[in-house]
């Protein structure tokens, strides 16, 4: 019996990935029905949480699932514009957004996390990737730091709450200014040699739904930031066999946990003491520069 309106501001947007649906540290108070916006309606409902023990009740979070409550989008057909242009509307102050991912690197373990801080976009002209199609705007937004490194920080910060229940070695929160992330268009994972070139080309980890979702952040001037959970190895292993789909969920079930618990400590951090990066909008405000065609 939830409410399905909700009049205030969003202050954190949450772009829940696979296997990632829920936050302990959230107390749903409204389920605001899928949203419709000029660009479709957003893959799930959103719902809107105060925080578990947020005396104030001032901070509010917006909870979207990227592929839909019933995992019903693939990475090709998620309404990203339509999921962001909902955050922007909510007045989000920032956005974090979780992915299960492939490893490209011996040292990313399948099981650590990643806080990426650069892209190489292997999804263009597939996706619409951009709110200035089309509009009779031509819209220009610089891309060269596509992550919040203020939030990346931020998050990083909470590195040691990770656990690893089966086995001894830790689980890892990497984070350095030249990780990157490969996006590809799937749903089908990369051959050997895709897999070998991605890593040539600079690649560290891979997933399908980072772009355009970075992109319309920037668009919508919201700090961003991905947390990247790692599942497998792709398919560059020689020793190994390439990426299967139970490799993958047989990992996610372990990151959903430790998700739950980095999130649950971000927002209740937040919720305590808004960070300046959040107050400020990170030094995006204003950087789309817009020009109308004259014609
Ligand atoms: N998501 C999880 N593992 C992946 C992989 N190996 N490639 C692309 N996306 C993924």
């Amino acid at each position: 019996d939830l409410s399905t309106t909700f009049e205030g501001k969003i202050d954190l947007g949450i772009i829940g990935g696979t296997g990632l649906y829920h936050l302990d540290c959230l107390e749903p108070i409204a389920v605001l029905p899928a949203m419709r916006t000029p660009w479709g309606e957003t893959s799930s409902p959103i719902t809107v949480s105060r925080v578990v023990g947020d005396s104030s009740e001032h901070f509010h979070v917006a909870f979207i699932a990227r592929h839909g409550l019933h995992h019903e989008y693939p990475p090709t057909r998620v309404p990203f514009r339509a999921n962001m242009a909902a955050l922007k509307h909510l007045e989000c102050k920032a956005v974090l957004s979780f992915s299960a991912v492939g490893s490209l690197q011996q040292h990313i373990k399948p099981r650590d996390f990643v806080l990426p801080q650069q892209v190489i976009d292997r999804t263009k002209g597939i996706r619409e990737s951009s709110y200035f199609n089309d509009v009779g705007l031509v819209g220009h937004v610089g891309f060269g730091k596509p992550f919040s490194r203020s939030f990346a920080e931020y998050v990083h910060q909470f590195a040691h709450l990770l656990e690893n229940p089966s086995s001894s070695e830790p689980c890892l929160l990497h984070f350095n200014d030249e990780l990157t992330v490969v996006c590809m268009e799937g749903p089908q994972f990369s051959t050997r040699a895709e897999s070998k070139m991605y890593r040539m080309i600079g690649g560290d980890v891979i997933n399908m739904s980072v772009l355009p979702e970075a992109k319309l952040a920037r668009e919508c001037e919201i700090p961003y930031q991905m947390i990247c959970m790692s599942t497998d190895y792709d398919a560059w292993r020689d020793e190994e066999e390439p990426v299967t789909v139970e490799t993958v969920i047989g990992n996610l079930q372990n990151n959903g946990r430790n998700a739950n618990v980095l999130a649950s400590k971000i927002i209740t951090e937040m919720s305590n003491e808004m960070p300046d990066f959040m107050l400020s909008g990170d030094g995006l405000k204003g950087s789309v520069k817009m020009s109308i065609s004259t014609r």
